[in-house]
């Protein structure tokens, strides 16, 4: 029999009758790889192709918008009308092909979006924009534009569904006490504040039935008057109580992000794992934590140390797809390694450009350049 060299990393997990063949994961990781169209393009299909061969169990696509005014970015996937079943079908396939789960972010990016009349559950601006204050009856329709799009992630072949709680978007919009100062039944106390995630979740769980869904998780926004742990947490245990799977959790936004305390605090290893930890004392729930999560050894310890249950690897598989084929052999030291002074994906995607990492090889390079569309 194979010896496996890192015994908790390649354990089974079961995600509510979903089967995991081991404990690695593929955080989202939006790249720019769509058509202009919001359209599955065959880059996007190459390589979500070479992440799922590369034996982790779980794919978790990058983000799609649950509306045209929901958009993140340009080239971000849609998945806000039955035209774009074919292609999320075919993407499904490039995943599901190579025996490993595939998952789809839904997502509405409320004041961060991508448009020129973004809106937010209230009027904070950000970069110099003002969003307009949601109505009532357009949360309603937001929420169930949620629940639609989630069908139709389950309609094109995926395994689970993930609602995009973090960085900062629109369902963390409402509960911060920064983003949402609204003085109806959406804003105020923490249970107002949590009530629009929870209730978009009651809805995509009404549509999708016994679908997975899982949730990406904000601890914390990593700025003095944004949402810490001790709130998030509260969120965390009803999202539990209204049957969210998994918990994947993160930290900051984009405005958090380059504070020079906080670019500091992303260049180690691990960095979101407290986050994670402090989450999972509290749920039962799986809870997933990423964030340059580049050796084995590491990502073997925080499972032994129960700080999470599935390891995440967003850039770290992004950089080198045969991490957990090396992890599996004890070849930590062939793994190609994102570097942490490197921030080269995320300056060429805030330019609206697709990412294509410096530390490729050239062959590798040349193949995506050739895709792009
Ligand atoms: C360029 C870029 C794009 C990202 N896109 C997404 C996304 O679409 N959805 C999401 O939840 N997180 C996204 N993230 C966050 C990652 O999932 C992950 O939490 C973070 O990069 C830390 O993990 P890593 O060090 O393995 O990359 C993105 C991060 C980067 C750098």
């Amino acid at each position: 029999m194979e010896k496996v060299a890192y015994p908790n990393l390649f354990k089974r997990i079961n995600l509510n009758g979903l089967k995991l063949k081991n404990r690695i994961t593929m955080a989202p990781l939006y790249l720019g790889y769509a058509a202009a169209t919001g359209k599955v393009s065959p880059l996007l299909l190459h390589h979500y192709g070479q992440m799922a061969k590369s034996g982790a169990a779980l794919i978790v696509v990058e983000n799609a918008s649950i509306t045209p005014g929901g958009a993140g970015s340009p080239r971000t996937i849609r998945c806000d009308h039955q035209r774009y079943l074919p292609g999320l079908e075919k993407l499904a396939q490039s995943i599901t092909v190579h025996k490993a789960r595939a998952g789809l972010q839904i997502n509405h990016a409320g004041r961060y979006a991508h448009v020129s009349e973004p809106v937010a559950p209230s009027a904070v601006s950000v970069f110099n924009r003002m969003p307009r204050e949601l109505t009532k009856k357009e949360i309603v329709s937001i929420q169930k534009q949620f629940a639609n799009a989630a069908a139709r992630v389950k309609a094109a072949g995926f395994d689970l569904v993930e609602l995009h709680g973090g960085t900062g978007y629109l369902l963390a919009q409402f509960v911060s006490p920064r983003t949402n100062k609204r003085s109806d039944i959406y804003g105020g106390s923490l249970a107002d504040r949590i009530r629009f995630p929870l209730e978009v979740l009651k809805r995509t769980k009404d549509r999708v039935g016994d679908f997975t869904v899982g949730y990406r998780f904000l601890a914390d926004e990593w700025l003095p008057d944004g949402l810490h742990p001790a709130e998030a947490v509260t969120l965390a245990k009803a999202l539990e109580d209204n049957g969210v799977t998994y918990l994947s959790v993160m930290a900051g936004t984009y405005e958090s992000f380059y504070l020079p305390e906080v670019v500091k605090k992303s260049q180690k290893p691990g960095y979101m794992v407290p986050q994670a930890a402090a989450i999972k004392k509290h749920v039962r729930v799986p809870v997933i934590t990423a964030g340059r999560i580049s050796t084995t050894a590491r990502a073997e310890a925080i499972l032994k140390e129960k700080k999470a249950d599935i390891i995440g690897l967003a850039r770290m598989l992004g950089v080198d797809p045969e991490w957990p084929q090396k992890a599996r052999k004890g070849r930590d030291k062939a793994i190609l390694k994102c570097s942490p002074k490197c921030d080269a994906c995320m300056q060429l995607v805030m330019k609206g450009q697709p990412a294509f990492c410096p530390r490729w090889s050239r062959g590798r390079r040349e193949t995506y350049r050739a895709l792009f569309r």
